[in-house]
């Protein structure tokens, strides 16, 4: 490919956006998306790692720059997509019906190709290598997971990452040191008790009225037993006994989810929710069962980091404001979690502002496409930034 100006460039990446926009795909389906992405970056020359992946790829940019280091940090871009029927007024709507790119994941694909391009024209300047992880099935919380499989973070020193934010117009970038995103988990009870007549419920035990006290007793985790100034919450989502009126089911099954920030805080809450669960259920004389399923871990943004995307946007005129810290999770916490990495590896994950509008996995979410290219050159800075600091 030659070499594109500025205005060739936008273009196309955004032809490219549409594209990928058109035709979303699932977590651990991204076949065709992973393929594309592949075509693009070997057009522009860009090479791409020998990982024996199904589905998303890793590709490399080798610094020429002097003095040669030894630096290697890199970029993570999410690559799919919901099950969600479109909604959005844009002429490039999804082709596959069912199925929308509504968490922008789209952009991400198509600034960390910009990125990529722009670093790949200025590796005089680089002095190490910037991996780009253009990672599948963020939205299932373990893609992520699928990447680390493999040797790529083995030599990673920091890792970058960034999400589409429709709170913020074009042109900011929502930064913050710290917790932005949080460790996510999920529990189910079962409670077990002694199935009988509806008139007659002193021949068995109830396991509603169990479950009902259970879900009550569970929500003072956080009243009585976090810091009252770390966020954490817990939501019952999904609560199920019974099939009929005149019959007291023998079991009842729940199910919902934690969200913690703080490491002890997650250790605190799996205990104290079996506790609940278990001494509440045998107070009414049932038993109750706790399965704890862990998601990804809170991600923590390093001060310098932070730091370095501030100046950069500072430098671009763009605007920072501090970042929303969400009790939503994402698995870009894995790359950075020494639990998962057995080091500690810095990482920094901002909101490009996308133009404000419906929010994300909201079926008429939609990016402005104005945002591509200076989303592509603030990240390609950002990573020369980290090279030169
Ligand atoms: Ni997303």
């Amino acid at each position: 490919m030659n070499r594109l100006d500025e205005k060739q460039l936008e273009k196309y990446l955004i032809d490219n956006f549409e594209w990928f926009h058109r035709h979303p795909e699932l977590p651990y389906e991204e076949v065709q998306t992973t393929a594309k992405i592949r075509e693009l970056l070997t057009e522009a020359g860009i090479e791409i790692l020998p990982y024996d992946l199904d589905t998303g790829l890793v590709a490399v940019v080798r610094g020429q720059g002097k003095p040669a280091d030894t630096w290697t940090i890199a970029l993570r871009c999410d690559i799919d997509a919901l099950p969600i029927v479109e909604e959005a007024d844009v002429p490039y709507r999804s082709e596959i019906p069912g199925k929308m790119h509504a968490c922008g994941h789209d952009f991400h694909i198509t600034a960390g190709i910009g990125a990529a391009i722009l670093l790949q024209e200025r590796k005089e300047e680089l002095c190490g290598t910037v991996k780009f992880i253009f990672q599948p099935a963020e939205e299932e919380s373990h893609g992520a997971l699928k990447i680390l499989e493999t040797d790529v973070m083995d030599d990673v020193e920091c890792i970058w990452g960034f999400h589409a934010d429709p709170i913020n117009a074009v042109g900011v970038i929502g930064i913050r040191e710290g917790y932005v995103t949080a460790a996510v988990d999920r529990f189910v009870i079962r409670v077990k008790g002694v199935g009988c007549h509806g008139a007659h419920p002193d021949d068995g035990i109830d396991p509603i009225l169990a479950s009902s006290a259970i879900v009550q007793g569970l929500q003072s985790i956080v009243s009585r037993n976090v810091n009252a100034f770390h966020p954490a919450l817990l939501s019952v989502t999904r609560i199920q006994a019974g099939t009929t009126w005149n019959v007291i089911p023998a079991d009842a099954e729940m199910e919902g989810t934690v969200r913690t920030m703080d490491r002890e805080d997650r250790i605190l809450y799996e205990k104290r929710v079996r506790e609940i669960a278990g001494r509440t259920a045998a107070a009414y004389g049932a038993e109750a069962e706790t399965e704890w399923v862990q998601g990804p871990p809170a991600t923590y943004n390093d001060g310098k980091m932070a730091r370095i995307c501030e100046t950069t946007a500072e430098k671009f005129g763009m605007k920072t404001v501090p970042e929303e810290s969400s009790m939503g999770g994402d698995d870009f916490a894995y790359y950075e979690d020494k639990d998962t990495m057995c080091r500690d590896i810095p990482g920094c994950y901002v909101k490009i502002g996308t133009g404000v509008g419906h929010p994300i996995h909201h079926p008429a979410f939609c990016v402005d496409e104005s945002v591509i290219l200076p989303a592509a050159k603030y990240l390609a800075e950002v990573l020369l930034a980290e090279e030169s600091d």
